[in-house]
């Protein structure tokens, strides 16, 4: 059994899976590290695949290529789950020639013929983002969320979140009058908007903000450490094995750590396991910067400067009402 619960101590991070582990993050190809990990060992697969849109870390080959690859790792994640065990698998499109492919649908077919059964496909939605020019922007992700078998871990009391209107009663039938709600909050639906405006800023690598934020490294591609809590505590028990086959910059590795999981990650870019390796240190020492769990989503309160229609619209908008008054007179 790992700490208690919010004590920070320091382990030791292994390069290969061991009966005596506790944190493993191998520096290499995945399709070779999960070969050494035993049947049935893992609660939780968690992990954002490579999207196969020419990232640095990333050759772009042919979708029905891509695919093909990404099958015979999850024939070998299904090995490795728990009977009880759950996967979720985050992704977002695959674009090509402007023409939009979208992975979680070309994905749920593989993830069937291993006999996975789905849960929840849930929406991760952000505000910001590139601006699209010839179709609309796109301002969600997926989340995949399969189980191994009917029978698997869900703490839904774990994960709740405030209800909106807490003070709601029933209005009839036998419980007239009665408080409605959970005094844990509400489920949090499959509707998830756990990231703030400084994340998105910083996903989206808009200059000027992206120092400020919290968790930004230098990887492209990362998920927010809250986004993996939430599975971590609905879909996992203390001590259990969280396992991210792309681990990156060791997201999915900390969001366990920080609830007394245990950790395996397989990253085959030096430099990001690198970063991992240090982002776990910071987070036993403490300096670690990241999202709380459940901080609220900013809203913009209209007087920020970037809230405000530009001075140059609006003279834009005053000649064109003079203009337009000048011509019914
Ligand atoms: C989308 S990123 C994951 C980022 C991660 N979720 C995070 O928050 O840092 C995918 C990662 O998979 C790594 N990768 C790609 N193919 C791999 C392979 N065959 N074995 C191990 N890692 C691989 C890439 O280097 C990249 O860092």
């Amino acid at each position: 059994m790992l700490g208690l619960p919010g004590i920070q101590t320091t382990k030791t991070i292994v390069e290969e899976y061991s009966a005596s582990a506790e944190i493993v993050l191998h520096p290499g190809d995945v399709n070779r590290f999960v070969t050494s990990v035993p049947d049935g060992l893992v609660s939780l697969v968690i992990t954002s695949p490579p999207y196969n849109l020419g990232k640095d870390y990333e050759d772009r080959v042919s979708i029905e290529k891509y695919l093909e690859t990404q099958a015979s790792l999850i024939a070998e994640l299904h090995r490795v789950l728990r009977t009880d065990g759950s996967l979720c698998w985050q992704v977002g499109n695959f674009v090509e020639k402007g023409e939009v492919y979208p992975l979680d649908i070309l994905y749920y077919g593989i993830f069937k013929r291993f006999g996975f059964r789905l849960r929840n496909r849930i929406i991760w939605r952000f505000g910001h983002g590139l601006h699209a020019s010839k179709r609309f922007s796109g301002r969600y992700e997926t989340l995949l969320w399969f189980t191994k078998s009917d029978e698997y871990v869900f703490n839904l009391d774990a994960v709740r979140v405030p209800a909106k209107y807490p003070g709601k009663r029933h209005f009839k039938g036998p419980k007239k009058g009665q408080v409605s709600g959970n005094p844990l909050g509400k489920n949090p639906s499959d509707v998830w908007e756990v990231v703030a405006r400084d994340w998105e800023e910083g996903l989206w690598d808009i200059p000027n903000v992206k120092a400020n934020h919290p968790e930004k490294t230098e990887h492209p591609c990362q998920y927010p450490i809250e986004l993996v809590e939430r599975c971590v505590l609905a879909l996992t028990r203390e001590g259990d094995w969280v396992f991210d086959p792309y681990a990156g910059v060791g997201s999915a590795l900390i969001g366990a750590i920080m609830h007394n999981r245990r950790a395996m990650g397989c990253e085959r870019e030096l430099a990001y396991v690198r970063v991992a390796r240090e982002r776990i240190h910071a987070y036993f020492e403490g300096t670690l910067r990241y999202r709380k769990i459940g901080t609220p989503i900013y809203q913009p309160t209209g007087r920020e400067k970037v809230a405000q229609v530009p001075t140059e619209w609006r003279e834009q908008e005053q000649r064109r009402l003079l203009e337009k008054r000048e011509d019914y007179q």
